[in-house]
């Protein structure tokens, strides 16, 4: 199977490193254009540089995804660069860990901005471009708590589900527009923000780092983290026309950490 996304533009959230990182340099090997962004402009250049050079037009918007202004911003230029956006990639980084007691009202509200609302109102401002060309593809990077929660993720937990639920029903809204809208649910790849988990994981628990890891490789059957192109896999498959008929779903690719039988 020979995926190919030539002539198609994908904006990529969170996309300087880790899982927004792996996701863009898949869609830019199958030959689509990339608008990148993050908050810290030196990764995000970085980032830039290196997938130019897989031959694929690239823009970077240094952006905080909690900000309306800045992802308004970032819908502009994409657009104006590009004319249309046909995938979007909503991801952004993760909410702190911990439990309900140690989490303050202003934590919950900024995890609403980052994780939920990000993905509304970044999909807000390119929906109508996707509506006008009757083609779109919305792919949103959850976790593997939408399935089976991950205790100490309080925040993560809820706020995914509520990403889950919005997608759902937005999928049933403009599915007559030919737009899909699927979730992808990562479970324990190693990234820079499963570093910080491990981290914190060891502070609350007493255990080493490496105890931590070697706990979390328990989780999957295949007894090992996953790595960040695992899941970017998944989502190059779906920005397809290869994935034509999927569409109001949420696919785990955790090695299998999930027990609910469907
Ligand atoms: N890795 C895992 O095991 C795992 C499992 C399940 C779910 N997830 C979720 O998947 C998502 C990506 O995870 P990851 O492991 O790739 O994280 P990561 O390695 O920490 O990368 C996060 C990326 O998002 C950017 N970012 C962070 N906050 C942002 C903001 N406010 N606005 C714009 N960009 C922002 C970061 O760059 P800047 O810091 O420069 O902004 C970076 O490019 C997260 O939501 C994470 O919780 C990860």
């Amino acid at each position: 199977m020979n995926i190919r996304l030539d002539g198609r533009t994908a904006v990529v959230g969170g996309s300087s490193t880790g899982l927004g990182l792996a996701i863009a340099e898949g869609l830019a090997e199958a030959g689509a254009n990339l608008v990148l962004c993050a908050r810290t402009a030196a990764t995000l250049d970085a980032a830039a540089a290196g997938i130019k050079e897989m031959g694929v037009e690239v823009l970077a918007v240094p952006t905080d995804l909690t900000s309306v202004e800045e992802i308004d911003n970032l819908a502009t230029m994409a657009l104006e660069k590009f004319g249309t956006i046909d995938i979007l990639v909503n991801n952004a980084g993760g909410p702190p860990s911990g439990p309900f007691d140690d989490l303050p009202e202003e934590s919950w509200r900024h995890a609403v901005d980052l994780t939920l609302m990000s993905a509304v109102e970044l999909t807000r401002r390119l929906l109508p471009a996707m509506r006008a060309q009757r083609w779109g593809r919305i792919i949103n990077v959850t976790s593997t708590s939408v399935k089976q929660p991950v205790n100490g993720l309080m925040l993560s937990n809820s706020l995914r589900s509520a990403v889950v639920g919005w997608a759902k029903t937005l999928a049933n809204e403009v599915g007559p527009d030919q737009i899909l809208i699927n979730n992808v649910c990562p479970g324990h790849t190693t990234t820079d923000r499963l570093e910080e988990l491990a981290q914190a994981a060891s502070s609350r628990q007493g255990l080493s780092v490496a105890e931590v890891y070697a706990s979390w490789e328990q989780l999957s059957p295949l007894q090992r983290l996953g790595k960040p192109h695992e899941l970017a896999n998944l989502v190059v498959f779906l920005a397809s026309d290869m994935a034509s008929y999927i569409n109001g779903t949420t696919i785990a690719v955790d090695g299998g950490r999930q027990q609910a039988m469907t």
